[in-house]
């Protein structure tokens, strides 16, 4: 079994197992895990084509099960208290906004990815990442469902490679986009490859760079000791289906749309890469908000650039700077900010042990990110509360996290 460093982990694995024995009858043979992310660096640049920077965090999903006989699957969310059966030679689409549109999601790609599934099962799903905060729970449960299907020896062909890790880094590559794909064509959520992709990649202790046009990626080192992950809920949320994250896409590639007959490129352009210089050239093609967005877009890129390297030359300092800054951007330029984000942020930045903080996701509700040095993470949490909440009367939820380990699956004797 792979070690966790975190009792968290153990003791939502232990009440997994517990729902499963209440609800299906002894013991589960295999377990999937995954963590939720923050997106570190990178605001809106995944879908464009762009850089981007994460890391996965101390909170997760995990799924525990067996295989059943025939083909047939149960997938019971103790979260919710809710049970999902349907074949899995046939797998439509729950109602929109369900958790089971997630799990079937999987089961349906992962057949398309790699052939149909070999056998039935019976699970258990239970996470702890909070909903609706931009923390990814969906890529968390995605990839800890898929794990579990790997582990168990569901999947065919594909599943050995992937499940021993021996041929590194490419398969799981492969599985990241395979997740992406179901969520935008199964779930119908037009989100980009981060979050698949930091969930699946994660490392304790480090940053994730990938540059989402090309599928490069770097694991890089946050320092030693690693600063906190500070995440500060701003008990504010907003559904990343419902409405403004489409609508900045669709704004997105209305910028490309008016470059597009100047700059030819195979397979279809992408904001990311048309230069700042070509832009400014052509700046008169653009509406004011398309240069806002374009600006933020390619200024963001940019800011990703720059965090690879400080966090290289392991300047941590460097690197919060260019979060705060990417709060700056993504506030004026891109516009999916909100007033209870950027309160929480100015909170952070008198709080002590603050290095750099900016909204993670989507945005315009959810949570903040902030690096913090690791001694004087309570004493930050504290000041943010009591600040945020005379500012605005609203109580934040803040959750003090450490980078994690990426998604994993064994079996359990
Ligand atoms: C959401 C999406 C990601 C990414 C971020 C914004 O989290 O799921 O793919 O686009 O928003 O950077």
């Amino acid at each position: 079994m792979p070690a966790s460093n975190s009792p968290a982990r153990d003791s939502l694995l232990d009440r997994a197992r517990s729902a499963f024995s209440d609800r299906y009858g002894g013991a589960p043979s295999t377990v999937g895990r995954a963590p939720g992310r923050v997106e570190l660096l990178g605001n809106h640049t995944d879908y464009n084509g762009g850089l981007v920077m994460a890391a996965a965090i101390d909170r997760g999903t995990v799924v525990v099960g067996r295989r059943r006989e025939g083909r047939d699957a149960s997938v019971f969310a103790a979260n919710y208290g809710e049970t999902d059966e349907f074949s899995i030679d046939a797998i439509d689409r729950p109602e929109a906004g369900t958790w089971a549109r997630y799990t079937r999601g999987v089961c349906w790609a992962v057949s398309g990815w790699a052939g149909p599934l070999r056998s039935g099962f019976e699970a258990v799903v239970l996470g702890d990442v909070p909903l609706g905060a931009g923390l990814s729970s969906s890529a968390s449960l995605q990839a800890s469902f898929a794990w579990f299907l790997i582990a168990m020896g569901a999947v065919p062909d594909e599943s050995p490679r992937v499940y021993s890790g021996e041929s590194g880094d490419a398969p799981l590559m492969e599985l990241a986009q395979t997740l992406r794909h179901s969520e935008n064509e199964f779930v119908g959520v037009g989100s980009g490859l981060l979050d698949q992709f930091s969930s699946l990649f994660g490392r304790a202790d480090h940053a994730l760079a990938l540059d989402c046009w090309r599928l490069a990626h770097e694991r890089l080192p946050l320092g030693d000791p690693a600063p906190a992950i500070v995440v500060c809920d701003s008990k504010t949320s907003r559904r990343l289906a419902d409405g403004m994250y489409d609508r900045r896409r669709a704004e997105c590639e209305r910028i490309v749309s008016a470059y597009c007959d100047r700059i030819p490129v195979e397979g279809g352009l992408l904001l990311s890469m048309i230069s700042r210089e070509w832009l400014e050239v052509e700046w008169k093609r653009l509406d004011p908000v398309g240069r806002k967005r374009a600006r933020h877009v390619l200024s963001e890129n940019d800011r990703v650039r720059r965090g690879i390297e400080a966090l290289r030359s392991g300047d941590v300092a460097a690197f919060g700077r260019l979060m705060s800054a990417s709060h700056a951007s993504s506030r004026d330029d891109f516009e999916n900010s909100s007033e209870a984000l950027d309160r929480l942020i100015e909170a952070a930045e008198s709080a002590p042990g603050f290095i750099g903080g900016k909204l993670s996701g989507a945005g315009w509700a959810g949570c903040t990110v902030n690096l913090v040095e690791a001694d004087r993470a309570d004493d930050f949490a504290e000041a943010v509360r009591a600040r945020y909440a005379q500012d605005t009367g609203i109580t934040a939820e803040i959750h003090i996290c450490r980078a994690e380990a990426g998604a994993s699956g064994w079996t359990m004797q």
